[in-house]
Order: C-alpha cells, then sequence, then structure tokens
C-alpha cells in the first residue's frame, strides 16, 4: 500500500521528466528502501521543481544536478526549517528559483562551476590575493577598471572587491550601501552588460570578482520601500514597522547604535508609513524582515542573477544584523546562521563557483560561527573577516609590545579548516578598537583604557605617536572612539613626510611594511590590499569639501587613485618605488610558500622578547615561523625561540637567503630550515 503511494507520488513528481531524472519506486513495503525515500521525498520534489524550470537536461547534466541536490538539499532543508516554519513550501519556491537561474547560467561559468567543484580550495591557495576599490574612485568606471587589469596582476592579485556599485539613493547613499536598485549598475559606472564583460575579462586573467550583497537593508527608495510607502501589504511585510514607539522602545533598551553621530536611534518614523521603521544604519537605510520567507527568496534570486553575469564572490554586508530578537542587542542571533546554511546551500546547487564573505565584525567569539561552528560547521560562508588580527596589528605598532597580540591570537578560536579568513590592515570603514577586557586583563592591561589609548594614539593625541587620524563617531554613553584614516597616515608616513627627516621616512615605511607582512604572512586566508596602500597614500583632507561626504570622515581613507603617484613605483629611490615592491615582493613570496595554504592553522608563540611576534604555521613539507619586530629598534635574533620550533638553520623565504644575525627595526621574517 505504502510502496504504492510512494510510486504514485514519485510518478506525478518527475512527470514529464526524461527518463533517466526518475527515482525508481521501492519494492517492498516497510523495506529499508521505502523508509529511505519516505526520507527524500523533499529531495525529489526538490529536484522535479527545479528540473521543472530547465527544459530537458542531458543524462551527464542530470547526474549532476541530483548529485548536488543530493549533497545539499538537507542543509538547505534544515537552514529553513530552523527559521520557517513553512519550511517545505519554501524549498519548493527555491527549487524554482535555482531551476530558473540554472536555465540562464552562461557556459563558461558551468564549466567555472565544474572547475571549482574539483578545486574546492580555490580561494584557500597561497597565490590568492585580493585588492579591494571603489571602481569610479580607483579608474572612473567599469570600462575602465578593465584598462588597469595589467596593474593588478603587475601586483599579483587574483581577487578584487570592487565596492558597492549597484544603483544606490541619490544623495547621500552610505558609501553605496543603501541600494535602490540591485539589477541596475550605478550609471556613471557603466552599465550591467558592462559588469558583465568586467567579470569576463577579469576571470581571463585570472581574478575573480568580489561584489557587496547588501542584505541587512535596502534605501528608502528601493521598489519595495516604495511599495511599502505606498501602503501595500505584502511590501510592507517585508520591513519592521511599528505603528507606535511601543516595540522600538522596548528594542532600543538593549540595542547599541552604530552611527551615533550622525544617525542615532535604530528606529525613523516615516510619514508615509505612518510608522517606525527598522534602520540600524541611516534613517533612509531601511533593515529588511529575514522572517518573512518571501525576503529570502528574493536575495536568492538575486543572488544567482548576479553570479550568472559572473561574480564570483559576494561579500555579505552587516550580515549580523540580519535577524532581530527583543532583549538582546539583535545581532549574531542562531538564526543568521541557519539562513546563511540555507542560503549556501541552494547557491551551491545553483552556483558552485560562487564563494560567500561574512561582514561581521564582532567578538572573536560570535565571530567563528560564521566561518561555521556547532551544526553550521563547514556550512557558512567561506570566508570573513579576521577584525581582531586588523586590530592588534596597530595595537602593537603603538604599543611596540606584541603580548596582547600574542594572548589574543592564542584565545582566537580555530576555522574550519575548509575556510579562510579575510585578512586586512585597513578598508573602507573606520577601526573600531575591539580589545578584549579578557585578553587585556591577562596582560597585564585595563582593556577600556587600552582602547582609550589607541583611539588617542591615532588621533595623533598621544605624546611622541607617529599618527594622523581621526576620531570617528564618538559615543559619551559607552565612551566608545573609533578611528579613521589611511594605512600610511595612521602608520606615521604623513608626519614623516612633513617632517622631511629620512630617517623618520625610512621608519614609517619599514612600519607599513611590517604591518602588510603580517597580515599577508598569516597565512589562514586571503590577504587584501586596500587601493592606494601599495603606493603609501595618505589621507584625502579634501572630503570635507563633497557635501555627500562631509559628515562622514571614513571618507578621509576612501581617495581616488593618484596615477600619477603610481608611475613612480616605477622610480627607485621613491617612497612609492620601495612601498609597491616591498608589498609585492610579500605577495610574491606568499605565492610560492606552500606553508600559505589557508587550510593549515597559525599559532602565535610565547616567547620573552616583548617587541617580538613570533607566528608558526605547521605544513607537512615543514614549519614556517615568521618572526616580526614591531620597534623602531634593533632586536636580538631570537636564536632560542626558533631551535625550540626545530629551525637550527634559519632561511628567509621573503629574501630567499640565510637568516640575519639581528633583527632590524620593524625587520619582518618568514623562516623555515634552510633547505639543502
Ligand atoms: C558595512 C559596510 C559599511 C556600511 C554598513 C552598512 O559595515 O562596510 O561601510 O556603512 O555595512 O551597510
Amino acid at each position: 500500500m505504502k510502496a504504492r503511494l510512494a510510486q504514485k507520488v514519485l510518478t506525478k513528481l518527475t512527470h514529464g521528466l526524461p527518463r533517466h531524472c526518475k527515482i525508481k519506486p521501492p519494492t517492498r513495503p516497510g523495506s529499508q528502501r521505502l523508509r529511505k525515500i519516505h526520507g527524500r521525498m523533499d529531495e525529489a520534489l526538490f529536484f522535479a521543481g527545479m528540473a521543472g524550470q530547465m527544459g530537458a537536461p542531458d543524462a551527464y547534466r542530470t547526474a549532476d544536478l541530483q548529485a548536488r541536490v543530493r549533497r545539499h538539499f538537507p542543509d538547505l532543508m534544515a537552514g529553513l526549517q530552523a527559521v520557517y516554519p513553512q519550511a517545505p513550501a519554501v524549498a519548493g519556491r527555491a527549487a524554482q528559483v535555482i531551476g530558473r537561474n540554472l536555465a540562464e547560467r552562461p557556459a563558461e561559468l558551468l564549466a567555472l562551476d565544474l572547475e571549482r567543484i574539483h578545486t574546492p580550495d580555490w580561494f584557500q591557495q597561497p597565490h590568492m590575493h585580493g585588492y579591494i576599490a571603489y571602481a569610479d574612485r580607483f579608474a572612473g568606471t567599469l570600462k575602465g577598471v578593465g584598462q588597469h587589469i595589467g596593474y593588478l596582476k603587475e601586483l599579483g592579485i587574483r581577487y578584487l572587491h570592487l565596492m558597492p556599485l549597484l544603483l544606490p539613493r541619490e544623495g547621500e547613499n552610505d558609501g553605496g550601501y543603501a541600494v535602490a536598485d540591485y539589477r541596475q549598475v550605478r550609471p556613471d559606472l557603466g552599465s550591467m552588460e558592462d559588469l558583465e564583460a568586467l567579470c569576463t575579462q577579469l576571470r581571463h586573467e585570472g581574478i575573480s570578482l568580489c561584489l557587496d550583497l547588501v542584505l541587512n537593508h535596502v534605501a528608502r527608495e528601493h521598489p519595495w520601500a516604495q511599495a511599502a510607502r505606498r501602503g501595500d501589504p505584502r511590501y510592507r511585510a517585508y520591513f519592521y514597522i511599528y505603528p507606535d514607539r511601543t516595540l522600538p522602545d522596548a528594542f532600543e533598551r538593549t540595542l547599541p547604535e552604530v552611527f551615533p553621530d550622525f544617525a542615532p536611534g535604530n528606529f525613523t518614523w516615516d510619514e508615509e508609513l505612518q510608522g517606525w521603521v527598522w534602520t540600524t544604519f541611516n534613517r533612509w537605510q531601511w533593515d529588511v524582515n529575514w522572517s518573512n520567507p518571501e525576503v529570502f527568496l528574493e536575495y536568492l534570486d538575486l543572488i544567482l542573477w548576479l553570479a550568472n553575469k559572473g561574480v564570483e564572490v559576494f561579500r555579505l554586508d552587516a550580515i549580523a544584523f540580519t535577524w532581530k530578537r527583543l532583549g538582546t542587542h539583535c545581532q549574531n542571533q542562531p538564526e543568521v546562521h541557519a539562513l546563511t546554511q540555507a542560503l549556501r546551500a541552494a547557491v551551491r546547487i545553483a552556483a558552485p563557483a560562487v564563494a560567500f564573505k561574512a561582514e561581521a565584525i564582532v567578538a572573536p567569539e560570535d565571530l567563528i560561527a560564521y566561518l561555521g561552528s556547532g551544526k553550521h560547521y563547514g556550512k557558512v560562508s567561506e570566508l570573513a573577516y579576521h577584525n581582531t588580527l586588523m586590530v592588534q596589528i596597530w595595537s602593537s605598532l603603538a604599543s611596540r609590545d606584541t603580548r596582547l597580540f600574542t594572548q589574543a591570537l592564542r584565545r582566537f578560536p580555530q576555522k574550519p579548516p575548509s575556510t579562510a579568513w579575510a585578512t586586512y590592515l585597513r578598508c573602507h570603514d573606520d577601526i573600531g578598537w575591539a580589545i578584549s577586557d579578557t585578553d587585556a586583563a591577562a596582560v597585564g592591561l585595563s582593556g577600556p583604557a587600552h582602547r582609550r589609548f589607541l583611539s588617542d594614539f591615532y588621533r595623533g593625541e598621544f605624546p611622541g605617536s607617529f599618527a594622523r587620524g581621526l576620531h570617528f563617531q564618538e559615543n559619551p554613553a559607552t565612551g566608545d572612539r573609533r578611528t579613521s584614516g589611511s594605512a600610511a597616515s595612521l602608520a606615521g608616513l604623513e608626519a614623516a613626510l612633513e617632517s622631511g627627516n629620512p630617517r623618520l621616512i625610512n621608519l614609517a615605511i619599514e612600519r607599513i611594511l611590517l604591518a602588510h607582512a603580517v597580515f599577508i604572512g598569516y597565512g589562514e586566508g586571503i590577504p587584501l590590499i586596500y587601493m592606494g596602500d601599495e603606493l603609501g597614500m595618505l589621507n584625502d583632507y579634501d572630503y570635507a569639501q563633497e557635501p555627500a561626504h562631509q559628515d562622514d570622515n571614513r571618507w578621509l581613507h576612501r581617495p581616488r587613485m593618484d596615477w600619477a603617484k603610481a608611475q613612480k613605483r616605477h622610480q627607485e629611490g621613491t617612497v612609492e618605488h620601495r612601498i609597491f615592491h616591498g608589498i609585492k615582493g610579500l605577495l610574491q613570496a606568499r605565492a610560492r610558500i606552500p606553508q600559505m595554504h589557508a587550510a593549515f592553522p597559525t599559532q602565535a608563540l610565547w616567547q620573552p622578547n616583548p617587541h617580538l611576534l613570533l607566528l608558526r604555521r605547521e605544513h607537512p613539507q615543514g614549519r614556517l615561523v615568521q618572526v616580526y619586530n614591531f620597534s623602531e629598534q634593533d632586536q636580538p635574533f631570537p636564536f632560542e625561540a626558533l631551535q625550540q620550533e626545530g629551525i637550527v638553520q634559519p632561511f628567509d623565504q621573503i629574501t630567499q637567503a640565510p637568516a640575519p644575525a639581528y633583527l632590524g627595526p620593524y625587520a619582518r621574517l618568514w623562516l623555515t630550515q634552510r633547505p639543502v
């Protein structure tokens, strides 16, 4: 009886599909096979829903897609079930979205999918080096970016993150993070065809394009928000809208403020809505409601549509904020990870060449979940930003002391081996001084005092500071004070050039190179060079002249590329030449060192000299120990510590020469045992 029923359902589901798509019926009632098929009923339905959108795939393609569904459907379903009571129906709709996009996926990208299925560690390989730029500030337009691929290749770049380029709202738009239309390119940058052409051009040069997927909010001008403002109930349900202050006030009790200066509070009254709408960031960035499955389906469709244009990595912007829960700070909620798992599983089926990068600037204990922990282990984003590493580099440069750095890294949770960090020194955002009180106390410091020291230091207010930066979003209620500024200005180059003192200029350059060596050499992921840092570009004080930027001093470190300055990289003896070739040399060394593969963990080593940072990378081809001098004084070479690590004849892989007898100011060495 049961067997007949199962057979009937299967026939219905697979009706109209080619013969090889059909799943065989069970043989005996109550048999092992029947139970299995019952367990896989949704899987079959899912496959049928997907295949129904695709015409008649041939036998090979069917087998491939069936294998993908078998592998990822359970993860998709588990993710959906954790958030949506109507999960099976959502899965059914997702199947159609996937099928429709699969049917449109260009042949070249299908080939890339296949390649990536066979090279799942493509983003972990030692040659994966990233570059972050605003398309307009780097090259005017998308076509312009295409004309500068040679420059990126010269540096050794294999991954390009172009900052928000989809159509933003007019006027203030948070650097493009207030998107009015995800299916249109900003007209001054070009068209969707230009984006597609650029993706292809980059791909042919071995460079993967990363794009922001702003999934926590849309602009008040986005069609969903417009429809909500017109009173359409379908679209009102895409947002969090409250008729009065009761719930907003209840939420506010535990919510922090992201931009207390220019966007206090987390809710905005909107006349047209006649309601308070949730706006975590600016009042014109409306948080979308991910508890509504329609939102999930919209974003899934969008991801796959953009993936079909050739986008290979999606930076999941502000992902930590995407689920709200009363009585919490509404970040890092478990549902965020369930949703990411569902999205990722769907994308693995539809476009396996694509990877996710989580932008979660949160505490280490919360951060690790974005690369997968517990039941989501290995099932969420492939990449996430290593904010702690960035903060600790700046902290040790200011204090010339690495004990807090070593402590923080040793307490840092280990990531799943199939994932990678995005490591960086600067990006388009401010630096939040995320020093943990526990780590600070463990090395005899006060967390709040050290955070204050760092913000004073990088504002250039601390006596003897080399830095030039600005305070960002000072919050008197919490004492929080973040920092804006370019890497070179924060590392002392601006002040040194003003002084004209060659010794100070030299130290600033060495400091910049040391900082780069640490995040490039860290090795658990893709190092990201922030546009202009490879030339030592300074703060851009002109931002204050632009009305749309003047209230947001993060524009201090979002300069326009200075191509005349870039030319000086060819001229020996210039600052640009030293920094560019210093960084390029580090990237070249990294690409040839097998120990830099991101699957292998990095461990910070305790040793007696507080000015030195030692990092160990264990690898079947031998151990690599990195030595960094965070002071402007010479330091003795740590022979003993190296010996304890079994490196008795240390050989520096950056310069490809035996290690020196002492460490000069800001020295950086990547040491292995001398090759025989
Ligand atoms: C991310 C971006 C930041 C933006 C915010 C809101 O944190 O990096 O620039 O302001 O999201 O979209």
